[in-house]
């Protein structure tokens, strides 16, 4: 998937900007503040209907604007033209177009332009609960897989129902009702995030490997209380816990993904730039799953290139990236010659753009 030409009319920062971009490697350099990440959150806005940051509409709004527009064509892989616009009003909302046909469900257009982001804010993955863990596997595997999504849906419904169900005096067929809904779709959570964890250990193994030079191994292993016993079960014998916690204690909203390096946690035991080459890696193995499920490359948004990482790699990244297996990218830096440097080295061809206060000049 290419972005060829995207138009932000009073987007954060951003006035009014309209830019070309290459189909290979895009380069936004400028100081802090300037706006580089805001254009990436533009792009992330065309593909995932949101900010890539936990942001409200209403904040990525320019101050003292009443709307702002987002337009965005594209080209598929197989040279299929798509166009998306996505518009907020202060007053209307939000809505999103694609090829001129608005959506009814704004979800319905997930996986539609596969998207990889690599931002400092990431750390949160490994630093903060298994909730921000879980977040990121949903996002995931909601990109390529519909009734996965639905299933979540589902059990989020009925989790917030039985939750409220627990504050009252419920009767026991009352609760078996729920327990039922909650069961059948965590069966279908369960067994997507396990096969997707599978397919993924070998893919970060293997990228972090790369990116380090084979200095570490690390680990990564999905952790459910489904793996022993059925939810129903689970559910059944913790009933009286939850009517004294008033809500529901067991189940895949309290699944979560163990990071290691070495065989010891990654939070505790990591560096900061191993810790960020962790993550790096889980998202190119979250590329690569992409590329093969929706049979599309991904755009690729690194921000922040440099953030923890020593050139070397940064250096390992760039060829890695730069090779066929991978699409269009979008890089930012507050450093030209050191990111032009590296390029140079890694031997790959890109366009770079200058931001100055939300406006973009091509280099
Ligand atoms: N809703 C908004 N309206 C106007 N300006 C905004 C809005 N939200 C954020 N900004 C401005 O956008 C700028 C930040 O832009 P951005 O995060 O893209 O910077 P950056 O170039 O990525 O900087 P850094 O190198 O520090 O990461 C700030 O100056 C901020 O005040
Ligand atoms: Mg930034």
């Amino acid at each position: 998937m290419i972005l060829d030409n995207i138009s932000i009319i009073n987007f954060k920062n951003i006035g009014n900007e309209q830019l070309t971009l290459s189909a290979g490697i895009n380069c936004f350099v400028g100081d802090n503040g300037a706006g580089k990440t805001n254009i990436l959150d533009a792009i992330h806005y065309l593909a995932m209907a949101r900010s890539m940051h936990t942001i409200s509409d209403a904040q990525s709004l320019r101050h003292g604007e009443e709307s702002f527009i987002i337009d965005g064509r594209f080209s598929r892989d197989d040279a299929r033209p798509e166009q998306v616009v996505c518009a907020y009003t202060k007053r209307g909302g939000k809505t999103l177009k694609r090829n001129g046909k608005e959506y009814d469900k704004l979800s319905d257009h997930i996986g539609g332009i596969p998207i990889v982001v690599v931002s400092p804010a990431d750390t949160a993955l490994i630093s903060d609960s298994a909730e921000e863990r879980r977040r990121y596997l949903n996002r995931f595997i909601s990109q390529t897989d519909r009734t996965y999504l639905a299933a979540l849906i589902r059990y989020n419904a009925a989790l917030q129902e039985r939750n409220k169900l627990l504050k009252t005096s419920p009767s026991e067929e009352m609760l078996l009702i729920y327990d039922t809904m909650l069961a059948a779709s965590a069966d279908v959570i369960y067994n997507r995030r396990k096969e997707m964890i599978a397919r993924m250990q070998p893919l970060v193994e293997h990228y972090y490997a790369l990116l380090s030079e084979e200095r570490e191994t690390i680990g990564l292993v999905y952790r459910s209380e489904l793996e022993t016993t059925p939810l129903t079960e689970l559910l059944l014998a913790a009933r009286q816990r939850d009517f004294v916690n008033e809500h529901t204690t067991c189940g895949v909203h309290r699944d979560d993904m163990i990071l290691s390096i070495g065989d010891y946690p990654l939070r505790k035991f990591g560096s900061q730039g191993q810790q960020k080459s962790y993550l790096v890696a889980l998202k190119l193995a979250e590329y690569t799953i992409l590329a093969e499920k929706s049979g599309e490359r991904p755009i690729l948004l690194l921000d922040d290139l440099f953030d923890k990482l020593d050139m070397r790699r940064v250096a390992q990244l760039l060829k890695l990236v730069g090779s066929e297996d991978f699409g269009q990218i979008f890089i930012t830096d507050c450093n030209k010659h050191r990111l032009e440097r590296t390029l140079g080295e890694a031997g790959a061809e890109y366009q770079l753009f200058n931001i100055a206060q939300g406006c973009a000049t091509t280099l």
